[in-house]
C-alpha cells in the first residue's frame, strides 16, 4: 500500500488481533498487508509516497481518538489496530458513495471495465446503491449529468483532452487521488500536473487551467496513466484494443515505467 521503510529498528503491533513485526516508520497499511490484511485504498500505492486523500483506508487504533488513515499513520510498538470495525466499514461505504455519486455510471462501456480500482473498491466496501446526487451547478456534476447512458459527454462541459498522441484525459472520471501528480513528480521527475479547483470542481490539470497535455511539460512517459486507478487517464491503445494481457517492467533509461502490450 505504501513504500517500504528502510529502518533497522523493528516494532511489533497487532492488526485485527494478528501480531506483526515491521521496521519503524512503516505505515499501518503496509503492516496490515504484511499481516495478510488488505485495507481498502484508492490513493495509496506500493511505490508512491502516501498522500492520505481518499479516506478509504481509515482504521481504529486502541487508545486513539478518531479514525486515522492507515496509509499515512506510522506504526508504533504495541499498537492495536482494527481494520474491520463497524465504524470504519460505515465510513468507507459513505466515502465510496460520494465518489460514485460524482462518477459517470458507464462502467459497461468504459475502457477500464474490469481493470478499475474504483469499481473494485466499490465492491470491496459492499456498495450496492448510491444515495446522493451531486450538487446542482457543480462543474463535474454538470458534466456527469450531461452524459447519456453510453457515457458520451456533452462537449459544453469539461471535454476529454485527446491532445496527447498516446493517452486521453477524461476529467469526469477523476477522483482527485493525486496519484498521477505524484507519479509525474516521483517517477518521472517532471512537474507537468497539478490539481486545480476545490471540492466537486477540483480536477487534474496539465499546467494552466486552459492548457492541454500536448502543450504542457508532459513528456508522454506514461507514469501518470499507469498510476491512474480509473479511466481518467487511459492509453489510446487500450481504448482501441482492450486491456493488455501482459506487461513488462523495464529499466529503460527514458521512463522506467514499463510497457504493456496485448498478445495476438
Ligand atoms: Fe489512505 Fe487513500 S489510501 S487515504
Amino acid at each position: 500500500g505504501t513504500p517500504a521503510s528502510k529502518s533497522d529498528v523493528m516494532v511489533t503491533l497487532t492488526i485485527d488481533g494478528f501480531a506483526v513485526t515491521v521496521p519503524e516508520g512503516t505505515s499501518v497499511m503496509r503492516a496490515a498487508a504484511e499481516a495478510g490484511v488488505q485495507v481498502p485504498k484508492l490513493c495509496a500505492t506500493d511505490s508512491l509516497e502516501a498522500f492520505g486523500s481518499c479516506r478509504l483506508c481509515v482504521v481504529e487504533i486502541e487508545g486513539r481518538r478518531g479514525t486515522p488513515a492507515s496509509c499515512t499513520t506510522p506504526v508504533s510498538d504495541g499498537m492495536a489496530v482494527h481494520t474491520q470495525s463497524d465504524k470504519v466499514r460505515k465510513i468507507r461505504k459513505g466515502v465510496m458513495e460520494l465518489y460514485i455519486s460524482d462518477h459517470p455510471l458507464d462502467c459497461l462501456t468504459c475502457a477500464a471495465n474490469g481493470d478499475c480500482e474504483l469499481q473494485d473498491m466499490a465492491g470491496a466496501v459492499g456498495l450496492r446503491d448510491v444515495r446522493y446526487e451531486a450538487p446542482e451547478g457543480a462543474g463535474l456534476a454538470n458534466h456527469f449529468a450531461a452524459r447519456d447512458t453510453s457515457g458520451q459527454a456533452n462537449p459544453e462541459y469539461l471535454p476529454k483532452d485527446d491532445s496527447n498522441p498516446y493517452f486521453t484525459y477524461d476529467p469526469a472520471k477523476c477522483i482527485v487521488c493525486n496519484r498521477c501528480v505524484r507519479a509525474c513528480e516521483e517517477v518521472q521527475g517532471t512537474f507537468a500536473l497539478t490539481i486545480d479547483g476545490r471540492g466537486f470542481d477540483s480536477r487534474v490539470s496539465a499546467g494552466a487551467f486552459s492548457d492541454d497535455f500536448l502543450n504542457s511539460d508532459c513528456v508522454s512517459c506514461g507514469a501518470c496513466v499507469q498510476a491512474c486507478p480509473t479511466a481518467t487517464l487511459q492509453e489510446k491503445s487500450v481504448i482501441e484494443m482492450g486491456t493488455p494481457d501482459r506487461s513488462v517492467v523495464t529499466t529503460c533509461a527514458y521512463c522506467g515505467v514499463g510497457c504493456s502490450f496485448k498478445a495476438e
